[in-house]
Formats: C-alpha cells, structure tokens, sequence
C-alpha cells in the first residue's frame, strides 16, 4: 500500500480511479486535482468519502482545483484531458486531433506534478496517449522506469474479450498482447495469443480473426459512436488500476504499456506501447518479442505514425515547458 496517490483530472476515468484505489486499499490518501467548477474534485471525493462506512475503507480523499493537493504523492495517475466525443455531424475526431487541447493541459499538469511530487511513478492515460507521454518525458524528463502511457493493458483486454466470445470460453483463459502506439494501426499479436495456452488458431477461425483484430484497432472509436458522449471509461479504469497495483504490490507483471524506447525493436527516443515487467520500480524491463514478418511489418508502420504525431508535439511546442 503507498501513502498517497495522486489522480490528476476527476472526470469519467479519474473518478473511477478514486473509487478503485479506495476498495483495492492500493492507498491510505487519495489527492484528486481537476480544474472544472463549481468543484468537481471535491464534490467527486466527498461523494466517495460518504460512501466509505459501506465499504468498510478509512482511505482519506481529498479533492482540489488546486495542485498542492498532490504534494508528496509517490504515484500521479493523469487523466486530464478532453476525451473523443462525437461531433454533430455523426463522425468522431480521431486522437490526434485532441493533440493540440491536450498539449496545453499536459503543460499544466507537468507543472503540477515537478512542483508537488516530481519523485512519483507517472501513469498517464490522456490522449493522444502515446504523444501526451511524451510531452511529458520532455517537460519532466524522468527516469524512464517512471513514466508510463496506459493503453496495451486496454488494448489486449478488448482482444481477449472478442476472442473469448468468438471462442465460447471464459475470458480467463484467453491471454493476448496488442502492441504499438494507441491508435487505429495498433498491432494485436496473433502469434502470442493464446487459448488455455494453445494456439488462438485452434479456436478461431483466421478470417475470423482478421475480423476481430480489426475490431479490436477500432474498438475505441465504438464505443465513441454508441456513448455519443465521451468515450470509454471504465475499462480504461480498469486496466490504469491493474498497472498501479503490479507497481504498488511489486508484482513483476508483464503487461503491454506504452514506454521510452531506447533502442530496443530498432526505435530511439519515442514513446511506444511494448510489453514491460511492471514492479516497484515502475517499468523495470522491456521484453523483446519475437515477431512474424508481417507482424514486424505492422509495427513499424505503427512507429511511424507514433513517430508523426511526436513531432507535431515538437512542431506545435518547441521546447518543454
Ligand atoms: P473526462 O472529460 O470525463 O475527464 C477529464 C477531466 O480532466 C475533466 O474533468 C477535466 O476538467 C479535467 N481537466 C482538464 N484540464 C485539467 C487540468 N489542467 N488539471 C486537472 N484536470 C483537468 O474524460 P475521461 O473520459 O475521464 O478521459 C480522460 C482522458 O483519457 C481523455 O483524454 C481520453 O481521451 C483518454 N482516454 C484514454 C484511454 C487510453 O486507453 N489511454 C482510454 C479512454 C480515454
Ligand atoms: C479508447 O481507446 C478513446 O482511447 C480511447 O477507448
């Protein structure tokens, strides 16, 4: 259990959080910072507070528009953001287009978190994920064992689900990986998927599984289109908690996240979704997969638009904050 984590934005995803880390017992205070009035943090964490005889936690919350709220706290999880929402018209912006919204939030959070808790282990879940991680390692430059994007844990849940569906099995006994940057060419890794640890293939069809890795790449932008507003938050929640908890319970979990390569898979300098082994440390190793040829095909296309993305971050930016 640590002392205190931080939730940076109490909206959808970050109000989940709340009520995660409070009956996961991951924290005995819960710092909750979001901007929106009249004051949403504090209304957001009274409503847990009141609710916490019930489920038997003494977990202090405490809520702010202001971010001294945050000081000290040994984990910062960033969900300050505007999500996709569909626009009138019908169709849905992609993540991209949130960059440049974004971007001036995640200054303002990177400010935050260098004054009040620059030692933390940073989780940030903000679109456009892979480019907001990254504006965040040029702002604060830590250690990269503490700065990860949350997106792979997301990703291959949506995966084995469909799988599990397709399969007729529990989805505990699908495991899968999907790799890459968080957007529409995101590679699930059908080499790596297994059922009851036997070959997907044994289960599902290969055009079947065409069908299903597509929907898995797009799985965001459906749920995008059937909400109207706002996107997906509680799997999103979900799968932020399950990277806290193999860090706060030093589990050496191996999950996909996004993270600094430096080399590793042929890329420099920008953050991608690549399964790591997540303990105390935060991201204490990369695991190198071996992939098929078109798997390593799709990877690097991936790169590249990761790659695009972060210098639009440089373009519209410059230099850190
Ligand atoms: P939301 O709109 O419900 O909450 C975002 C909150 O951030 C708002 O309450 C807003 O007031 C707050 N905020 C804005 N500026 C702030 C600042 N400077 N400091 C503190 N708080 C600030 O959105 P939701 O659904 O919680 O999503 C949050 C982000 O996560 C979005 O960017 C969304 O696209 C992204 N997302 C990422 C996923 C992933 O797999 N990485 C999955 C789903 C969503
Ligand atoms: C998602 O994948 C929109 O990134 C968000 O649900």
């Amino acid at each position: 259990m640590l002392n205190k984590i931080a939730l940076i934005g109490g909206g959808n995803i970050g109000g989940l959080l709340a009520v995660g880390i409070a009956q996961r017992r991951l924290a005995k205070s819960i710092a909750l910072v979001d901007v929106k009035g009249p004051d949403l943090a504090v209304g957001k964490t009274l409503d847990i507070a009141e609710g916490l005889p019930i489920i038997s936690s003494d977990v202090e919350l405490h809520g702010s528009k202001e971010y001294d709220v945050i000081d000290g706290a040994e984990m910062v999880i960033n969900t300050a953001g505007v999500p996709r929402t569909t626009r009138p018209d019908g169709t849905i912006p992609t993540r991209e287009e949130l960059l440049q919204t974004n971007l001036k939030i995640t200054d303002a959070v990177s400010e935050g978190i260098r004054k009040f808790c620059p030692e933390a282990v940073i989780i940030s879940v903000a679109n456009p994920l892979d480019a907001i991680v990254y504006r965040l390692h040029m702002n604060l430059n830590p250690p990269r064992e503490r700065l990860l994007g949350m997106a792979g844990v997301l990703d291959s849940a949506r995966y084995r689900y469909f799988v599990a569906q397709e399969a007729g099995v529990s989805v505990e006994n699908v495991e899968a990986l999907v790799m890459g940057g968080h957007g529409d060419d995101m590679i699930p890794i059908r080499s790596a998927c297994r059922v009851a640890g036997m070959p997907v293939e044994r289960f599902v069809s290969p055009a079947r599984l065409d069908a299903i890795e597509a929907r898995t790449r797009k799985a965001g932008g459906e749920v995008v289109k059937l909400l109207g507003v706002g996107s997906a938050f509680v799997s999103p929640a979900w799968s932020a908690l399950e990277m806290a908890e193999a860090i706060i319970f030093d589990k050496k979990k191996i999950m996909a996240a996004s993270t600094l390569l430096q080399g590793e898979y042929g890329v420099k300098d920008l953050f991608i979704g690549v399964p790591v082994v997540l303990g105390r440390r935060g991201m204490e190793k990369i695991i190198q997969m071996e992939l098929t040829e078109e798997e390593s095909v799709q990877f690097r296309k991936s790169v590249e638009s990761v790659q695009k993305t972060a210098d639009e971050v440089v373009a519209m930016v410059g230099t850190p904050a």
